[in-house]
């Protein structure tokens, strides 16, 4: 089976074609084509993401990437005779106007591609920039006749953790159940508990910012450039290797000890901003020293929290997705906790696969297809779903 994928929950717009086989415990996938064009350089000036600017973004990047995604895989066949049926199209993108014009004049010069569904992201996200990979998804499903799979973009992250470097299969390494993952990034902390595939429960998660938005925010307070998350980790890390322990900045770890799995990181953001106040002009020592006490914070609460399920639930696998664990000091954090655990496997995706991307949309696409397959028969209306949770 052949899926388009088709990802813009946020900043990052990616479409991928793949091609998946085999039952649902022992998938096999190859990845045909994949584009993915990345926002950031544009919100870096705001400092953040503006839903609207993403929106106008993905419009704008959504023919480009659909072309180069079908062009990877060697879809991409020149056609005269392709009869468009204009008004359902207008009317599908009415409100994706600036799509609609390049849609109009690029799809009806190619012939149809040979896929079988089309896979997109619904939620969670912002939703004027869901609607833009929903409504693009169903302009080339009415075009092209072939069913959407609505996909959650948790279920995503989750299943990223399935394909290996070079975004090959770890076949022999399917995921034991139950599953514990833990989803971290510049949208998302949460605890996600799966006793079956495609299963899920929120046991915890963020009652304020994610992670990565408490990383972003806390390096915009020390003069970094956004996004903050790799700036701060440099900074901890030199500290780090000079052998640095104090805690002079006093950081609190909010939540720590609350009986649920529940993150909160806005009070440990104003912690910082209070003691960069009553502190004054920042010096580049004094930067490093924040840093590194945020990062150890910060990690604290996440170990502190995972291993408090992993004790609870029992779980024989443990994933970690989302752009956060790009951090190396979380990632060896949480495989040193992992490892005081027996029959405990881990399950980081690599960089690529933990960011966000629509390989991962695709994968969940084909494991959802083979789970129900009546999904591809289902006339159900998908809508973006901004605060979507699993479960
Ligand atoms: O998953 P992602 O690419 O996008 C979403 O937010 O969905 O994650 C981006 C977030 C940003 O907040 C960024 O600052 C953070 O991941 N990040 C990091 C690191 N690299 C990226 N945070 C800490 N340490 C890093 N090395
Ligand atoms: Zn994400």
């Amino acid at each position: 089976m052949i899926i388009l994928s088709i990802e813009t929950s946020c900043d990052e717009t990616a479409i991928s074609v793949i091609r998946a086989s085999g039952p649902i415990t022992s998938p096999k996938f190859k990845v045909l084509g994949n584009a993915l064009y990345s926002q950031v350089k544009i919100h870096e000036q705001y400092g953040g993401v503006f839903p609207n600017i993403a929106k106008r973004e993905h419009q704008k990047n959504f023919i480009p990437l659909l072309k180069e995604a079908l062009g990877e895989a060697g879809f991409l066949k020149q056609t005269t005779d392709n009869k468009l049926p204009t008004r359902g199209i207008q009317k599908i993108l009415e409100r994706e106007t600036e799509l609609l014009g390049e849609f109009l004049k690029f799809i009806p010069t190619i012939e149809k591609p040979p896929i079988d569904a089309i896979a997109v992201t619904f939620g969670p996200g912002l939703e004027p920039a869901l609607w833009v990979g929903i409504n693009g998804a169903k302009a080339l499903g009415k075009i092209w006749n072939i069913p959407i799979v609505p996909i959650d973009h948790m279920e995503g992250h989750i299943v990223s953790a399935l394909l290996s470097k070079n975004l090959k299969p770890k076949t022999k390494n399917f995921f034991k159940y139950p599953v514990l993952a833990l989803l971290i990034s510049g949208g998302h902390t949460e605890l996600v508990l799966s006793k079956k595939i495609l299963e899920y429960k929120t046991i915890g998660k963020t009652r304020d910012d994610a992670i990565g938005e408490a990383y972003d925010k806390v390096a915009r307070m020390l003069g970094l450039p956004y996004p903050g998350g790799p700036e701060i980790s440099k900074l901890a890390e030199k500290k780090r290797i000079s052998g640095y322990k104090k805690e002079k900045w006093n950081l609190p770890r909010p939540m720590i000890h609350t009986h649920d799995y529940d993150f909160s990181f806005s009070g440990l953001k104003t912690a910082v901003l209070y003691r960069i106040r009553e502190h004054g002009k920042l010096k580049t020592k004094d930067k490093e020293e924040i840093a590194f006490e945020f990062e150890k914070a910060v990690t604290e609460i996440l170990i502190h929290k995972t291993k408090k399920a992993v004790e609870q639930y029992k779980p024989k696998s443990l994933i970690v997705g989302g752009g956060v664990i790009a951090n190396t000091h979380i990632r060896k954090s949480i495989t040193k906790m992992s490892e005081e655990f027996k029959g405990l496997a881990l399950h980081i995706p690599t960089r690529e696969l933990a960011t966000d991307n629509s390989v991962m949309i695709g994968i969940a696409g084909y494991l959802r297809i083979k789970k129900f397959p009546k999904l591809l028969k289902s006339r159900k209306k998908i809508v973006a779903k901004g605060n979507a949770t699993l479960g």
